[in-house]
């Protein structure tokens, strides 16, 4: 009795198969692209440094490294309650992430294999990787009786169509971000190692360089195409791209503010962190990155997250659906009304400084 107080009930497709989580506007998605204008991308000016990165994903670095060692002998049990509610849904969404990587990855390898071998070697190389990463998730789920149906997922799961070179704005940053998130917790319990309750985070040192090597294979395929990082629609996008990806996160992790707790992490000094990295990384190849240190950045931010808490308690409550509806519309537009006017926050021009150390 006093067990199944403390263990949290997930809802199974089958025994020990946790039904995925609903989609939202917060959820790690799944994507598709136009798989024929990829293959027509013509990389030649920046041939080499994708082979320099190619020849690198062939070495595998990580070949050995996910292995669940002794460390993972062990019960969990003692991460209970809310906290075991945290940590489950952390390998949830993790290892959906990265498997939404690796089917893009796998997919674009596919198609590509026969019309632009050198692309198709890049994606098949980093799906590599990625199902590596979700599988390793996935086991790390069973220390809690738990596993997802990754097929179940895949055929499930809806796919949101990006354009080409939207994917390579989405795809570089949620690398890079996804980097500066697995080091940033990594270095703080590396520090404070008697936070460190769960084994997976030990592996994030290595499993994070992952990460970053892809990052530099989208930065290079940009670089490919300048189209993509010079002129005005390109310093438009990658603004909202910028905005899109830190704002996601922070409103995802601050909803979530109990498991970066439980690592002993103050969740908006950890959120400042790493989206001050990324955006400085960021500026490496885009012609702008956002002014993170503008006053009205996190207020703004934090206003929507006000917001959110009420649509959520909206959706909690027994009103008919269309009630519902009509008391969420004004906070819809004002989440709306937050992100445009971060949108319109001056960005800083970091062009004339690329090759810079910044
Ligand atoms: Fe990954
Ligand atoms: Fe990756």
């Amino acid at each position: 009795m006093v067990d199944s107080l403390k263990k949290p009930a997930f809802e199974e497709i089958r025994p020990g198969v946790k039904k995925p989580s609903e989609d939202t506007i917060l959820t790690p998605r799944f994507y598709t692209t136009d798989f024929e204008e990829m293959a027509q991308m013509d990389l030649s000016v920046n041939e080499e440094e994708l082979k320099a990165l190619i020849e690198e994903f062939r070495v595998d670095y990580n070949r050995h490294h996910f292995v669940r060692d002794e460390q993972f002998k062990q019960s969990f049990d003692h991460i209970d309650g809310e906290k075991r509610r945290l940590f489950v849904e952390f390998l949830e969404r993790s290892c959906t992430a990265e498997f939404s990587g690796f089917l893009l990855y796998k997919e674009l390898s596919r198609k590509l294999k026969n019309r632009n071998p050198l692309l198709a070697e890049g994606f098949l190389l980093m799906s590599r990787d990625e199902a590596r990463h979700a599988g390793f998730l996935n086991k790390s789920l069973s220390d809690f009786n738990l596993s997802l149906d990754l097929g179940f997922l895949t055929s499930s799961k809806k796919y949101t169509y990006f354009k080409p070179k939207f994917i390579l704005y989405a795809t570089y940053l949620s690398e890079k971000i996804g980097y500066w998130r697995y080091i940033t917790i990594f270095r703080h319990l590396e520090k404070n190692p008697q936070e460190d309750i769960y084994p997976i985070f030990n592996f994030f040192e290595n499993w994070c360089q992952d990460e970053n090597r892809h990052g530099d294979f989208f930065d290079a395929v940009m670089r490919a195409q300048p189209y993509t990082l010079t002129g005005l629609k390109a310093r438009l996008w990658c603004r909202f791209f910028l905005l899109s990806v830190f704002g996601t996160m922070y409103l995802n992790d601050i909803q979530r503010t109990g498991f970066y707790e439980s690592l002993g992490l103050v969740t908006r000094d950890f959120e400042r962190e790493v989206i001050n990295k990324t955006n400085r990384s960021a500026g490496k190849v885009f012609p702008i990155i956002l002014d993170v240190e503008h006053p009205d950045f996190y207020k703004r931010l934090e206003k929507c997250i006000g917001t959110n808490e009420k649509l959520a308690a909206i959706g909690k409550s027994n009103s008919p659906k269309a009630i519902k509806l009509l008391k969420k519309l004004p906070l819809y537009a004002s989440n709306g009304w937050q992100f445009l006017m971060l949108y319109l926050v001056k960005p800083i021009d970091v062009q004339p400084i690329h090759g810079e150390v910044l």
